[in-house]
């Protein structure tokens, strides 16, 4: 029995050194010294051990069984450490790797072209004004020469909130709200909101207007051209062809439009510009003499020169986008674009 054991202990070791993965390490424990093993096979034939014997074997068969377990022991931290090192070369970590961006938003191109509108005449020295987009009746049409019955209203689609108060369908409504607060010099612009009850490929419910307006002693219309064609040229490039067209507005007289040369056809004519070769962005004008009356402004002692302009149009024309509803749609394949 005693050579059966020695046996054990060598078969053991020479299995347990082949072995390198923990389940066939598990089924070698399990065969040496399990329930079912060949140590229990051996204990099973202590019956046939002289009794005097006995307690010695018995002592032997433990020690071996335990000096079998203490190798499945060690094998299993060996195997285990093992492990651990391929998993630490294999799965190592590259921290040079770049790491998985945010991803950001980005300004709306109203508001990017807005900002860029806005700088432009900032830099020529206008100051922003702002004015409240619920406005009186008073500031958006009468101090702006529109008496009540003035057929001129129908030019603007108006949201009423009541007979005295509307929603500001321009934003030459602040011209007022500041010449009533300073005096000349003003050279403001105001940028904002405006509402209108139209909805189309080229309208909507509320888009947005650059106004601008210098007052002084002297400013003449040539004032005027020189800082619009200016403006133009530096919103859509130096060769953009630049027009100012008579027209009429309550407030300025004389008054103009606003033309640049078509972008699209470079003036040839085309669907987008009605094959006229121009395309409007905007009105202007000298400030006419009725409304510095309503501000209380010498209309001999000044003169002065406003515009407003179009940001959706001017978005439009610089994008080459063809339908205003989608700047308000907010589909994300539309908006990444300008990012
Ligand atoms: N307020 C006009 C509009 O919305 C645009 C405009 C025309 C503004 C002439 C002006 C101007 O300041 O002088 O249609």
């Amino acid at each position: 029995m005693k050579e059966k054991l020695e046996e054990i202990k060598v078969e053991a070791e020479r299995e347990l050194k082949a072995v390198s993965d923990e389940t066939a390490l598990q089924n070698i424990k399990a065969k040496f010294v399990g329930r079912k093993g060949v140590i229990t096979e051996i204990l099973k034939g202590m019956r046939e051990v002289p009794e005097s014997e006995r307690p010695q074997m018995g002592q032997l068969v433990n020690e071996v069984k335990q000096f079998i377990e203490g190798l499945f022991d060690k094998r299993f931290e060996e195997i285990k450490e093992e492990k651990k090192k391929h998993i630490l070369l294999t799965e190592r970590v590259d921290i040079t790797l770049p790491g998985r961006g945010v991803p950001l938003g980005a300004k709306h191109p109203i508001t990017q072209v807005m900002e860029e509108i806005v700088a432009i005449l900032e830099r020529m020295g206008f100051e922003v004004a702002e004015g409240p987009e619920v406005e009186l009746d008073y500031y958006n049409f009468e101090a702006l020469n529109m008496p009540k019955d003035h057929p001129a209203r129908d030019m603007q689609d108006t949201f009423y909130i009541s007979d005295e108060i509307v929603l500001r369908t321009h934003t030459s409504p602040v011209q007022i709200r500041v010449m009533e607060k300073q005096k000349p010099p003003i050279k403001i612009i105001a940028p904002g909101k405006v509402y209108r009850c139209d909805s189309d490929v080229s309208h909507s419910p509320m888009f947005h207007q650059v106004e601008g307006l210098l007052v002084d002693e002297n400013v003449t219309f040539g004032d005027l051209k020189g800082v619009l064609s200016e403006f133009v040229r530096l919103m859509f490039g130096p060769q953009i062809g630049f027009r100012l067209r008579p027209s009429f507005f309550p407030f300025t007289e004389p008054s103009a439009e606003v033309d640049i040369k078509c972008v699209i056809c470079e003036g040839k004519g085309c669907r987008v510009c009605k094959n006229s070769g121009w395309l409007e962005i905007g009105g202007c004008g000298m400030v006419d003499p009725e409304v510095f009356k309503s501000v209380n402004y010498d209309p001999e002692r000044y003169t002065g020169f406003a515009f407003g302009v179009g940001v959706e149009r001017i978005t439009m024309l610089k994008f080459g986008i063809n339908d205003i509803r989608l700047f308000f749609e907010n589909g994300i394949r539309f908006l990444k674009q300008f990012s």
